[in-house]
């Protein structure tokens, strides 16, 4: 039946009756807040390219974490700002290392917290790549030993879930067994799987102070043209033993998000990357945008694509409104 019978319209009159039918909805349990760990005591330094967002020291995190739970979100991504950086980024599997540290003191002050780490060289090597460099390249496999141990040592800290972000061939079969080996075989690892090389990650860099110091990720991360190559990275990354796949970034890729939701049954995440929540910050500051509106619709669309659940840098404020009677 088609007009006058059928009028889509009569279920939009009131906002009772748009709840009654809404397809979608976004709760805090689907939320993950990002946050980036640094050394010392009482810093909360903050990223002038990301509003509200702060590189904290240990006993700050705490804080924020006690807060975050409080409000609802009960997961969050844990960056680390070492002491040092070296060629290969050995503070990364430091069993004093910044993250680790961090993972600790929150097992003991945060119950309940899950503890997502993400497994990465970037910010721990002092060219900025994301693992161990051969002349001008960076070494896959070379790469694959390192973050066995990065994850390792991050899991006996007390990671709660392992996120490898570097893009290496192998490199979730290569940390799954070792996981096994130590014991840890009930650690999940959430993979990057499909992680495009994107210019999104910008206010990112700035933040984890991870910016390479020459040329850029685009031999290891994914070409932003393709989508047949998304299906592949991540069929492998299942194949390997990843317990849960990610997309990243998150608006500009819903595409690539609806088919992998198409194709997998494994739970998805999608990345609302640092990009993402700067252009809401700074449109709503010229006052351009309604900044709670743009942003709990971008994060509706990303579950709406089919995102199980989003790591987005606007977690607390979402929860906030959501507790708030937030509707759409
Ligand atoms: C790499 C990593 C990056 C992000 C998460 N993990 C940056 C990169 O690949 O250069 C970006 C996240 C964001 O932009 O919010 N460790």
């Amino acid at each position: 039946m088609a007009f006058p019978e059928t009028r889509l319209r009569r279920f939009r009159r009131t906002p009772d009756l748009r709840r009654l039918v809404r397809e979608t909805r976004l709760s805090p349990d689907n939320l993950v807040l990002p946050l980036f760990v640094c050394p010392g005591e009482g810093v909360a330094n903050p990223i002038s390219s990301m509003p509200g967002v702060f590189q904290h020291s240990v006993d700050r995190i705490v804080e924020t974490c006690r807060e975050t739970f409080a409000e609802g979100v009960r997961a969050v991504l844990l960056f680390g700002l070492p002491e040092y950086k070296d060629a290969e980024g050995s503070a990364a599997w430091s069993p004093d290392g910044i993250v680790q540290r961090a993972l600790r003191a929150l097992a003991a002050e945060v119950p309940g917290l899950v503890k997502i780490v993400d497994v990465c060289f970037c910010e721990y090597t002092d060219h900025g790549h994301c693992g161990v460099l051969h002349g001008h390249e960076v070494d896959n496999d070379a790469t694959l030993a390192n973050l066995a141990r990065q994850s390792v040592s991050l899991a006996e800290a007390g990671a709660d879930v392992i996120a490898p972000s570097d893009m290496m061939d192998g490199r979730v079969g290569a940390i799954r067994q070792a996981l096994d080996a130590a014991g840890f075989a009930a650690t999940p690892i959430l993979s990057y799987a499909v992680k495009f090389a994107s210019g999104f990650y910008g206010p990112f860099r700035e933040a984890a102070e991870s910016a390479p110091k020459f040329g850029d990720r685009r031999a290891y991360q994914m070409d932003p043209a393709n989508g047949r190559e998304a299906m592949r990275e991540a069929a492998l990354d299942v194949e390997e033993g990843a317990d849960m796949l990610m997309v990243k970034p998150a608006l500009a890729y819903l595409d690539i998000l609806a088919a992998l939701r198409q194709r997998f049954d494994l739970p998805l995440a999608a990345y609302h990357v640092s990009g993402e929540y700067a252009m809401l910050k700074a449109a709503a500051e010229r006052g351009w945008i309604d900044y709670d509106r743009v942003m709990m619709e971008s994060l509706l669309a990303i579950r709406r694509a089919g995102a199980d659940l989003i790591l987005t840098y606007a977690a607390r404020e979402a929860a906030r409104l959501l507790a708030a009677g937030w509707v759409e």
